[in-house]
């Protein structure tokens, strides 16, 4: 899907002085296939995760200062321009978000996000900020889990798991994954181990998305990123579950959407859409790609364009 959010930024990069902000960087593919591409560009990297920035780094060096690698979250993206001296009023080119977790999160066991191998569950993306799976699944109350859970790994048998999770947690405190993975293995019933895949990959997800803030980050950061693009500039976003897709495809909409009360004969000004969008719904990985890259497969792809000022 790389070329397709390549191809979707295109027009706005392709000029000389575009700026365009890669608010994920991690380890660094999309950054440089769009300097390589886009040889006029020069480009903003955040990542709220410090191994990644030093990963990205050694990989951007060759493009010297046409790009400039931020530790930050990306909801912090104003600030950041702020503090590069990208003035507001100019605004910037392009944002790429590609959501979630890197692969190099995933395969480094110790950073606890993968259940198909035992390790400290961390999941924090800033390792120097934060609490980790374990303590979440050792101290927040039995509600609160049902609600992550549920919310946020959309698991069914939420009220089974906490349960058992309650009653270990008692015995000992959780530390690694195995363990967890266990428990929730034997905590469902046999229907409901039968699809899906891995029983334990909703409730990680969860613990996931609740240790790092994400969908919070994200709710603020998609809004901040549009309103950070000049007209002409444009949005790609990657996302990999429906509560990613879902929030940036409402704030899509009600940036594509006029805001005027019905029955007005000619549309004011204020009240004209401020987005083109430019996905019909949201693009789908193709057979190909995820036989090329498994972890692709859930991937939702979704572009805007922005074509109007904000009324002062
Ligand atoms: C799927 S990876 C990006 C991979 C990247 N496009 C590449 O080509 O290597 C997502 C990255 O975003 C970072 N990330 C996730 N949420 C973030 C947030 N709220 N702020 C900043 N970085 C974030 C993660 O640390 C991870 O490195």
């Amino acid at each position: 899907m790389l070329r397709r959010c390549l191809d979707l930024l295109a027009p706005a990069l392709e000029r000389p002085g575009a700026v365009v902000v890669d608010c994920t960087l991690g380890l660094g593919g999309h950054s440089e296939a769009m300097l390589t591409r886009f040889p006029e560009a020069r480009l903003i990297g955040l990542d709220r995760d410090k191994e990644a920035l030093r990963l990205s780094g050694e990989r951007l060096a060759p493009f010297g200062d046409r790009a400039t690698l931020v530790h930050a979250v990306y909801d912090e993206l104003p600030e950041v321009l702020d503090r590069l001296g990208i003035p507001r009023a100019h605004g910037v080119q392009g944002v790429l978000f590609d959501l979630g977790v890197s692969s190099m999160q995933l395969d480094e066991a110790d950073r606890g996000f993968a259940y198909a191998q035992d390790a400290p569950l961390d999941m924090r993306m800033d390792q120097t900020t934060g609490i980790s799976a374990a303590e979440v699944l050792n101290t927040y109350p039995p509600g609160e889990l049902v609600r992550i859970l549920r919310a946020y790994g959309e698991e069914k048998q939420a009220k089974r798991i906490v349960s058992a999770i309650v009653r270990e947690r008692e015995k000992e405190p959780f530390t690694t994954s195995a363990r967890l993975v266990q428990l929730i293995r034997d905590a469902l019933p046999q229907a409901a181990k039968r699809t899906g895949g891995n029983p334990a990959k909703r409730t990680f997800q969860a613990l996931r998305i609740e240790v790092n803030g994400e969908l919070g980050v994200l709710e603020r950061a998609i809004p901040a990123a549009v309103k950070a693009l000049a007209v002409g500039g444009r949005i790609g976003v990657l996302s990999y579950h429906s509560l990613e897709d879902r929030l940036v495809k409402q704030v899509f909409a009600a940036g594509a959407a006029t805001t005027a009360p019905p029955g007005l004969p000619i549309v004011p000004e204020e009240y004209q859409p401020r987005l083109k969008l430019l996905t019909r719904g949201a693009e789908l990985p193709t057979d190909e790609e995820i036989a090329e890259n498994r972890r692709a497969a859930p991937a939702r792809f979704r572009g805007a364009e922005r074509i109007r000022e904000d009324v002062k």
